[in-house]
């Protein structure tokens, strides 16, 4: 059967993948480019909008790293404002369950859900590192193998509180002046390890009965809880071998909770450069990926897998003599990628070679080694790629991370999604109004409160 392809779009993050020096460029902050991009992806039916979360302004050097954009809005304002300006598109946020609370989280997305009639989305991630926990009262106060039994116990009790309405608790009668049907209505228990908290959840049941649930972290507890407990997986893995083998990885994992294989939807993130030609395309991709990998930029990523200070060297010229420096993680913090560099001493190995055999600078290194855009080519070529992966289950859609802010979505809404739909394997309508259903997740939401 052909399979129905799933896209989002991610507001462009804090990171080196956003071209700020674009003259389209706009600011990350004010509320007309979240808009912007929200508006762009419902004209082009997509199923969410997706907004990533960092808690601390990351830091290299012992300085904050302001190569790319510095500093972002809060997650749930953003999300509220845009269900005032949008109508069917799914409103999506990542929201750390190391560092928040249940009953504070659950109210916060039982009300966008609300607001927005049925279109909330929670990215629960865990994070890693102390540095970010020393924003928030308890510090790092969790060391890494608990956060993933944190983070289900966080599911669970959010999931106990908007379970604690069944939704037909409030019916006004005139009569006898009786406006709560159910005086047990949100009532509340939750003791374990990690809570014990008691009371009344002070939000009715909304619209979906809770957020749909993505997760994020890619390491086997990260899998694990993925099976157990989500929609729907933000992934890393957009190419077809890689992409198959996660497939297949996380779907394998799921008939053990009693799931069935379309429960769980696997969406990379993915990011694209379109031309009028493929060679248009390729010629775009490479100033896109000069402009993401300034000199600058290449030394401090490479200081990331060297784990010292390179400041002193060259860009256009050769890599360091020494080898990177093993032990504590200590030039860069608040960042992800610094946790992908799991074996520094092979990886260096790797790009010694890689550099000898191609005779390249560290910049072209960088360039090559960092990333590079998933999709690249003449609208056909991409629509063509895209539905040869799902169908192929590398994956089940994208959600797509434009480098350009706010209006990098607007090409691939114009060009790319009309051939989708013109090949029947995108929506050309919302069939919904939530974003449970724009999903295809029917039946009932998964990890209840257990
Ligand atoms: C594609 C992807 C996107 C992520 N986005 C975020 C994010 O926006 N904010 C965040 O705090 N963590 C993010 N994370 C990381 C999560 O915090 C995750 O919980 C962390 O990687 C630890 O889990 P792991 O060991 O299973 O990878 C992301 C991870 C992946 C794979």
């Amino acid at each position: 059967m052909t399979k129905q392809i799933h896209l989002a779009a991610h507001f462009p993050g804090v990171n080196n993948t956003t071209v700020w020096s674009d003259p389209a460029a706009g600011s990350h902050i004010e509320f007309s480019s979240f808009v912007k991009l929200a508006q762009t992806a419902e004209r082009a039916k997509f199923d969410f909008f997706f907004l990533a979360e960092g808690l601390r302004l990351r830091e290299q050097n012992g300085q904050i790293y302001d190569l790319d954009v510095v500093g972002r809005p809060d997650t749930f304002t953003v999300l509220a404002a845009l269900a005032a300006v949008t109508d069917r598109l799914g409103l999506t946020g990542t929201i750390n369950s190391t560092f928040n609370e249940p009953y504070e989280v659950a109210r916060q997305f039982a009300s966008l859900d609300h607001l927005s009639a049925g279109r909330a989305g929670w990215n629960v991630v865990t994070s890693w590192d102390a540095f970010t926990g020393e924003n928030f009262r308890r510090g790092g106060f969790l060391p890494q193998e608990q956060r993933y039994e944190r983070a289900k116990t966080f599911l669970s009790t959010a999931l106990e509180l908007f379970d604690s309405w069944r939704g037909d608790e409030i019916a006004a009668d005139v009569e006898s002046g009786v406006y709560l049907r159910d005086p047990a209505a949100g009532s509340f228990a939750h003791r374990d390890a990690h809570f014990d908290i008691s009371g009344r959840f002070s939000v009715p049941r909304s619209p979906q009965g809770g957020p749909v649930i993505l997760q994020a972290g890619d390491s086997d507890e990260g899998r694990e809880f993925a099976a157990a407990k989500a929609d729907a997986i933000f992934a890393r893995h957009g190419t077809l071998e890689a992409g198959q083998a996660f497939y297949a990885d996380v779907k394998g994992r799921l008939a053990k909770y009693g799931r069935r294989h379309e429960d769980l939807l696997v969406l990379p993130a993915a990011t694209f450069v379109l031309g009028d030609t493929d060679a248009d395309a390729q010629e775009r991709a490479d100033v896109v990926r000069h402009q993401q990998v300034s000199g600058q930029t290449a030394i401090k990523l490479l200081e990331q897998l060297w784990n010292a200070d390179l400041s002193g060297y060259d860009p256009d010229g050769p890599l360091p003599e020494f080898d990177p420096v093993v032990g504590e993680h200590t030039v860069a913090r608040g960042r992800a990628s610094v946790r992908s560099h799991r074996d520094p001493l092979a990886t260096a190995r790797e790009w010694r070679a890689l550099a000898e055999a191609k005779n390249l600078s560290i910049r072209e290194l960088i360039i090559q080694t960092s990333g590079r855009q998933n999709f690249i080519g003449a609208p056909a070529t991409v629509a063509e790629k895209i539905n040869e992966l799902v169908q192929a289950d590398a994956s089940d859609g994208f959600i797509l991370v434009p480098h350009v802010t706010p209006g990098g979505l607007d090409e691939f809404a114009d060009t790319v999604v009309p051939l989708l739909q013109e090949r029947g394997v995108f929506r050309t309508e919302y069939t919904g109004t939530t974003l449970r259903e724009h999903l295809g997740l029917d039946g009932a939401r998964p990890g209840g409160a257990a």
